[in-house]
This record gives structure tokens, C-alpha cells and sequence, in this order.
């Protein structure tokens, strides 16, 4: 679908949107452009136009953790580059409280896979750091309060004065999700923030954003490769199909009561037909990535 045909599109169906979305995916698209130029003609290394993502539309209510789940290089990472404004879509539009997304902004804030520490900076340093790039003009004694509360929160007191080479993976997540809530953002995004986890640690990291959550109640949109954690945490868990041209297969509604138990999930009645759904999913996409790979 070109630009002007997904702008029609979108005169034609204003009325299908959620009017309370917090933040809203309309026929959002992302083409990566081939690479035709002479260097790459002369190496034959020319490549044709890669359509990632083809017209998602996805709407967000306030106060809702949301997972997305798909196979390996679906797009996930993709879209949610997009929802934070550090890539930009190649058609359809995405809206943050009505206000179309040109950029980052301090109303998001993203943890991402790898950390993305600043490693010459401690632990107090990258909070810091992140909250006067968005807010240069903060009160020092503002300043220390609120990295104080947020080392706090994550359980890193103590460690304040470490650099992230000093830090476990567990304890550079931590940061990594302080610095993201430190500039009081509207929405976390989050890209598998506990995908390079041990298995128990994953679980106390979980723990936490669910406390966390609680306490603060935050638009989350989460990308996670664990149906579990996807169960535990989430409201709505959507489903996107295998890439190219990815899309929303399915959204589900998780229908747990909060706060909940890990402990005790399993016993709600409807915890095996969502985790089947999920699993059939996963698998049904996943081995139709494998076979097109194999035919190649
Ligand atoms: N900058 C880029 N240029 C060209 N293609 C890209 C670029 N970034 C991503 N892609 C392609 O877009 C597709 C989606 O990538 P993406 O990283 O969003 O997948 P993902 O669902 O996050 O995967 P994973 O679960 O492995 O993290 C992949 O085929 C990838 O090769
Ligand atoms: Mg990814």
C-alpha cells in the first residue's frame, strides 16, 4: 500500500479507532530501502526493498501492559523503534495522545535488550545522565531525589557508585529500567529486557516490574520471547504473524486478576487455553520461517 492510498485509508476509517487510545498504530508500514547505488552495482551486492512491517494498526489504552510476542525477526524490535521515534515509518502514521510520532521524546521511555549503558558512567551517572538530556533545566536537590528513588525502587542501593562492568546482567537491567522510568515517562517500551537472564534472576526482575507496575501503573508495551512472561504480566498479548511483510495475527485478552502470583497462574481457567493459543502460534510461525528457509 503506497502513502496515499494508506492516508485514504485512514480519511476512511477514522471511525474504526479507539477515541481513548493513548497511543495508536494506524496502518503503520516499514519498507527497508534496497541498496542500488553504483558501489553496490559493480560488487553485485545490490538487494531489492525489504517490507518488515505491512499495515499494523494497533490501538493502546492508558494504564495497560501489553506484550508482543512473534518468531525471530518478525519485526518486533522494529515497530517498537518505531513507537519510540528512533526510526521512522515508511507509511501509515502512529499517534501519542492524538500527536503524530516524529522522534524520541521524554513521554517514552525504552530499556533495551542490550542495556546500552554508558559503561564510563556509574550507576547514579547513567540515571543522571538520562534525565538531563530530557530535562537539562532540573533542581540539583530535585536532581538527587530523583535518582535516589529510582535506584531505590529497581533494588540498586548500595551500588550507586558502580560502573557497569562492576554491575551482574540482573543489576544493568535494573539500571537500564530506573534510567527508562526516571524521566517519568508516559509509556515504557521495553525489547526483551529479560531475554539475556538467567532463569531465576528473570523471575525477581519479573517480580519487580510487577511491583512496580502496581505501584505506578504505566502503559507498558513489552517485546518478549516467553509465553510465560507474557501470561504474568500483560492485559493484551498481540500475536504478529511471521516477516516479511509482518502483521497482527491476533490480540489476546488476559483475563488474570492483579495482583497476581506466579505461584498460583496456572489455576485460572483460562491460563492453558491462552498458553495453547500461544504455543500453536509460535509454532505454526516459527516453522513456516524454517521451511521458507529451507526452499530458498
Ligand atoms: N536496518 C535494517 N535494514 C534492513 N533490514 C532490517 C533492518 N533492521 C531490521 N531489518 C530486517 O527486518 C526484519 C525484522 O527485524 P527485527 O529486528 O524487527 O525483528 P525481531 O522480531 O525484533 O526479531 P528478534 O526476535 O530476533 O529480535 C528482519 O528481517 C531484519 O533483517
Ligand atoms: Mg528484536
Amino acid at each position: 500500500m503506497n502513502v496515499a492510498a494508506v492516508n485514504e485509508a485512514n480519511l476512511a476509517d477514522a471511525g474504526a479507532f479507539s477515541a481513548t487510545a493513548q497511543l495508536s498504530m494506524r496502518h503503520v508500514t516499514k519498507v527497508f530501502p534496497g541498496k542500488r547505488d553504483i558501489f553496490s552495482k559493480l560488487t553485485r551486492k545490490t538487494s531489492r526493498d525489504f517490507v518488515a512491517i505491512e499495515n499494523i494498526s494497533l490501538d493502546i489504552e492508558p494504564n495497560t501492559f501489553v506484550s508482543i510476542i512473534g518468531p525471530s525477526g518478525c519485526g518486533k524490535s522494529t515497530l517498537l523503534d518505531m513507537i519510540a521515534g528512533l526510526s521512522a515509518t515508511s507509511a501509515g502514521e502512529i499517534l501519542l495522545n492524538d500527536l503524530p510520532v516524529r522522534g524520541p521524546g521524554p513521554d517514552r521511555g525504552m530499556v533495551f535488550q542490550n542495556y546500552a549503558l554508558m559503561p564510563w558512567m556509574t550507576v547514579e551517572e547513567n540515571i543522571r545522565f538520562a534525565v538531563e538530556t530530557v530535562y537539562p533545566k532540573t533542581d540539583p536537590k530535585q536532581m538527587r531525589r530523583t535518582i535516589k528513588e529510582h535506584i531505590q525502587l529497581v533494588g540498586l542501593t548500595g551500588a550507586e557508585k558502580k560502573h557497569p562492568h562492576e554491575l551482574s546482567g540482573g543489576m544493568r537491567q535494573r539500571v537500564g529500567i530506573a534510567r527508562a522510568l526516571a524521566i517519568s515517562p508516559q509509556i515504557l517500551l521495553m525489547d526483551e529486557p529479560f531475554g539475556a537472564l538467567d532463569a531465576l534472576t528473570r523471575g525477581f526482575l519479573q517480580d519487580e516490574v510487577v511491583r512496580i507496575w502496581e505501584q505506578q501503573r504505566k502503559t507498558v508495551i513489552m517485546i518478549t520471547h516467553s509465553i510465560e512472561e507474557a501470561l504474568l504480566l500483560s492485559d493484551r498479548i498481540v500475536m504478529m504473524t511471521r516477516g516479511p511483510a509482518a502483521r497482527i495475527d491476533e490480540i489476546l485478552d488476559v483475563p488474570f486478576p492483579r495482583p497476581r502470583d506466579r505461584a498460583n497462574l496456572d489455576q485460572h481457567p483460562a491460563y492453558h487455553d491462552l498458553k495453547a493459543k500461544m504455543e500453536e502460534h509460535l509454532f505454526r510461525e516459527t516453522r513456516a520461517v524454517e521451511e521458507a528457509r529451507i526452499n530458498a
